[in-house]
């Protein structure tokens, strides 16, 4: 079904910048720059400088940035990882790829670790903790550096939704012992495909990284240092989001102008909660607008009939999936975010006159439900 506002509109993001990207990709298939070349190199200096880091590491999805930042950081069987119940799989299952045990706790309202919490899941296996920082909103990365200080823990980012979101002015992925970045297609910086970085001020993490995704092998010297995989970002990929990642800036400031706008038509609707928080310490690039509201399957069922297009991040713990083999943690903020979340259209393409057809329809809604 074609929606009045989609929820994203990679037709026209792609239009828009066809003929820079299209130089890109002609470049390095007539030159042959398939793999491991320049174009590589050029993103990943940039990533860094972006950032705020010494390296930058690409890799072929933000799964393997996150599992080669684990490895990186010494982690594996018989090491518990801190991290969230309210996350994407892929943060838990590259703790368990790494043969560690993930101790899930929950989150706050602001969707992020309840950092009161770390505190007690700690055990003397923990050796890391894995904030998330989610929707594009970085974690309070003070107390969580200052516990990992205390307990002598290393700290990984998931900052799979975060590129360019501030804590005190510093990037996310900026600050842990690594930083995981994705470049899934509908991230804030999307490749055509599956991507991610892994960004850090260590250059050992940096260079093992840099072994592990290709076989683990040293290409200078045709030395094989692990049993690694073929996980390199593609070369074709990185032209791309080097294109792309001088829009970032713009893109992150068009997303937070669409955020004031539904900020300013719903915030007087009292049956919607508004992912507006604590704005003095962070700056959000609102990868996800997500509301919360105790009828959320209503209210998306409307808004497809009205043409809007939504989606739920996510419905169903992680935990209810029996092939993941995951104890049931206690994490009531996560089971109500489960029932009560809706991402709202939101993305570089989402237009002015979109929003506002977006906060007609929910408005509409709720005038149904007082
Ligand atoms: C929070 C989070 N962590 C990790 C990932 C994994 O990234 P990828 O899909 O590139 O493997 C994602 C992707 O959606 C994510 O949102």
């Amino acid at each position: 079904m074609a929606y009045r506002v989609p929820f994203i509109d990679p037709r026209s993001h792609y239009a828009k910048l066809k003929p820079e990207i299209d130089r890109a990709i002609i470049e390095c298939l007539a030159n042959g720059d398939l793999v491991n070349r320049h174009q590589l190199k050029d993103f990943e200096r940039h990533l860094a400088e972006f950032v705020g880091v010494k390296y930058a590491v690409g890799v072929n999805s933000g799964y393997h940035a996150l599992l080669f930042a684990l490895l990186g950081a010494g982690i594996g069987p018989g090491h518990e990882v801190v991290t969230v119940a309210h996350t994407f799989v892929a943060t838990v299952s590259a703790i368990v790829h790494c043969g560690a045990h993930p101790v899930l706790i929950d989150v706050g309202p602001d969707f992020n670790m309840d950092v009161e919490l770390i505190e007690r899941a700690i055990t003397p296996k923990t050796k890391a903790l894995l904030p998330v920082h989610l929707n594009g909103r970085v974690c309070d990365m003070d107390k969580i550096l200052a516990l990992a200080d205390k307990h002598g823990l290393a700290v990984i980012e998931d900052a799979a939704q975060a590129l360019g979101a501030t804590f005190d002015g510093k990037c996310a992925g900026s600050q842990g012992r690594a930083g995981c970045f994705s470049f899934y297609p509908f991230k804030v910086l999307g490749g055509f495909g599956d991507g991610g970085a892994i960004t850090t001020n260590d250059p050992q993490l940096a260079r093992m990284a840099t072994l592990l995704r290709y076989n683990g092998e040293d290409r200078e010297t045709g030395e094989y240092h692990y049993h690694g995989q073929t996980a390199l970002l593609d070369n074709v990929q990185a032209a791309v989001l080097d294109v792309k990642l001088r829009y970032l800036p713009e893109w992150i400031a068009h997303r937070r102008r669409i955020a004031e706008l539904y900020r300013r038509g719903l915030s007087e609707t009292r049956q919607l909660r508004l992912p507006h928080f604590d704005e003095a310490c962070c700056n959000d690039i609102y990868q996800n607008y997500v509301v919360r509201t105790s009828v959320r399957d209503q209210l998306r069922t409307y808004l497809k009939e009205q043409g809007v297009e939504t989606l739920v991040h996510w419905s169903r713990p992680m935990w209810e999936h029996r092939g993941l083999g995951l104890a049931v943690p206690d994490v009531p903020e996560t089971l109500s975010i489960c029932r009560e979340v809706l991402s709202l259209p939101m993305s570089a393409e989402t237009t002015e006159a979109q929003v506002h057809t977006a906060i007609a329809a929910i408005q509409a809604f709720f005038s149904k439900y007082p």
